[in-house]
């Protein structure tokens, strides 16, 4: 039986790729600090265990697994890495676990191993104009990430790289354009703008008013968690080291996305428009070379996935009411 290792289980994308690759008949142990917080995990085996430990590392990676997903980030949406509160922590935090996980892999002969970079590595001078971003794979180069969170993403898409070339492991990197969908964080403040604008919806009566960060001009992509799964087992699967953008081109602004969101729950709302952190003017993934190169593109639109999340992010926020 085919065995794979899951790193950050208990997160948004881990818990779905546990899923998935339970549904291809693998033998799954998924590793992370907490179980999944809105549905039972599937994994065969779950070690509730902090990967910042290579102690621990050494413990989860106890044999060979024919695929490792490195999952596992100290991470949140606008509201959680663009503040420069979390910066110290979420450097130390991940940039360890990278550490730790590439030597013990390396050392138990895991060769195959996907590491999930971000958009955030892009620099910031190429996303100030919402209308017309640059996200090309080698637009990475001179380096300008415009947070702390984005300079570790792209220390470790290059550990992963030198691991790949001087170990011959077979290291898979791709940069995630913030991925959405039915049991993502919603609440709390490391949730991202989907969910948010999703919450603050489900929370307004209609006729009522949203708080939406920044001037609502700034331009994103959202990609939908199956499409993202597919991608990312691809990729895996495939002979290309990356990086590679995962994301969809659908680029749409944060009020537009707003709009979308109150005519899919029916209701008529009023945007204000308030200061928050906002990040870059503008993003859109740029999907040239995956879809040259591996074959893939997104298939569902972005109110296809949209629609999917709010109703279950509608049903969370009645629950938590009771
Ligand atoms: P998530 O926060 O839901 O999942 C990450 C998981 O890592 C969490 O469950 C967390 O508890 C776990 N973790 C953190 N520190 C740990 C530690 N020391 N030991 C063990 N587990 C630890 O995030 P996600 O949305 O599922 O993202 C998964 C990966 O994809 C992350 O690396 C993230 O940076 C990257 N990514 C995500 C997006 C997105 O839009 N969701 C975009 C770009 C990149
Ligand atoms: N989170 C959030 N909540 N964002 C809001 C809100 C709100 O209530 N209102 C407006 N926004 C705006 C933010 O100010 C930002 O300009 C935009 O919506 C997108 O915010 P996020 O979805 O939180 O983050 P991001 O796209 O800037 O970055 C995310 O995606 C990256 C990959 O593309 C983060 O999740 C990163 O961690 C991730 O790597």
């Amino acid at each position: 039986m085919r065995k794979a290792l899951v790193l950050g289980a208990g997160g948004f994308i881990g818990s779905h790729l546990v899923n998935r690759l339970k549904s291809e008949g693998f033998w799954v142990r998924g590793v992370d600090l907490k179980f999944p917080e809105y549905a039972d995990t599937q994994a065969d085996d779950f070690v509730i265990a902090d990967l910042r430990d290579q102690q621990i590392c050494r413990a989860v990676i106890d044999q060979k697994f024919d695929e490792i997903y490195q999952l596992a980030a100290d991470m949140g949406g606008a509201g959680y890495i663009f503040t420069g509160e979390n910066d110290a922590d979420i450097m130390h935090n991940s940039a360890t676990i990278n550490l730790n996980i590439l030597e013990t892999a390396r050392k138990r002969n895991c060769q195959r191993i996907f590491y999930s970079s971000s958009a955030c590595i892009y620099p910031s001078h190429n996303q100030e104009d919402p209308d017309n971003p640059n996200c090309a794979e080698d637009s990475a180069y001179p380096a300008n990430p415009d947070s702390e969170y984005g300079w570790e993403k792209l220390f470790s898409e290059r550990l992963y790289l030198s691991y790949a070339r001087n170990y011959n492991m077979e290291c898979r990197v791709a940069r995630y354009h913030n991925i959405f969908g039915p049991e993502g964080t919603w609440t709390g403040g490391k949730e991202k703008a989907p969910a948010a604008l999703c919450r603050k919806i489900a929370e307004v009566p209609d006729g009522g008013e949203i708080e939406v960060w920044g001037p609502g001009t700034q331009t994103r992509s959202f990609l939908y968690i199956d499409e993202c799964l597919d991608g990312t087992i691809k990729l895996l699967r495939s002979d290309k080291l990356g990086p590679y953008n995962i994301g969809s081109e659908e680029m749409i602004s944060i009020n537009n996305l707003a709009k979308l969101i109150a005519e899919l729950s029916g209701k008529s709302i009023t945007i204000n428009n308030i200061p928050g952190p906002v990040g870059v003017n503008g993003r859109n993934s740029d999907n040239k070379l995956i879809q040259a190169e591996l074959e893939w593109a997104p298939s569902k639109t972005l109110k296809e996935g949209l629609s999917k999340t709010y109703q279950w992010i509608n049903n969370q926020v009645h629950k938590s009411n009771q």
